[in-house]
């Protein structure tokens, strides 16, 4: 499995719309691999194929990694979607905090549909559909939107948004000072 480089805002790819998956097979399937190996590389618990450089509606999810007493990454629960379609959504909304591989070392309040509802098709490239609540339903919802160019950024005030980007510009300096 290959670790991929993740692209950072402002990179367009991550504006752009990504496109639909035609056939899940082999050679889609190491590449879903390697997405989850980047995501629990990058410690994160959600990655779009944008994300990885490839505008294609794909998304990898595990919130359940672990690690055990040695420090050593255990593997959770990794889920794979693929063409991922928001077919219903709850009236409730929620508000938490969100962050972002694609937005380094910042968080922002976000507010998401409570439950959805998503069609979509697994590793095995079978049909499913599932009732998402909680946190999954928010990582889905901030994944799925990363296939359409929106960045989590884009859903909170102009001021936040604002001042997010400075300060995230302001740790790359310091992190390029620093090599
Ligand atoms: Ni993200």
């Amino acid at each position: 499995m290959t670790v991929l480089k993740v692209f950072e805002y402002p990179d367009p790819i991550l504006k752009k719309k990504a496109a639909a998956v035609e056939k899940v097979d082999d050679e889609l399937r190491r590449f879903l691999d390697d997405m989850l190996e980047t995501m629990y590389s990058a410690v994160g618990v959600g990655l779009a194929a944008p994300q990885v450089g490839v505008s294609k509606r794909i998304v990898v999810i595990d919130y359940e990694q672990e690690e055990d007493e040695n420090g050593n990454h255990l593997r959770g629960r990794p889920r794979y979607f693929i063409n991922p379609e928001i077919v219903w959504t709850s009236e409730e909304r929620v508000c938490g905090e969100e962050g972002c591989l694609s937005v380094p070392g910042q968080r922002a309040e976000v507010e998401r549909f409570e439950k959805i509802r998503v069609r979509y098709l697994d590793y095995d490239g079978k049909e499913r559909e599932i009732l998402a609540d909680d946190f999954l339903a928010i990582v889905l919802q901030h994944e799925i939107d990363h296939l359409d160019g929106i960045l989590y950024i884009d859903r909170i005030s102009r001021l936040k948004r604002n001042m997010l980007i400075k300060k995230m510009e302001k740790r790359r300096e310091e992190e390029a000072r620093e090599k």
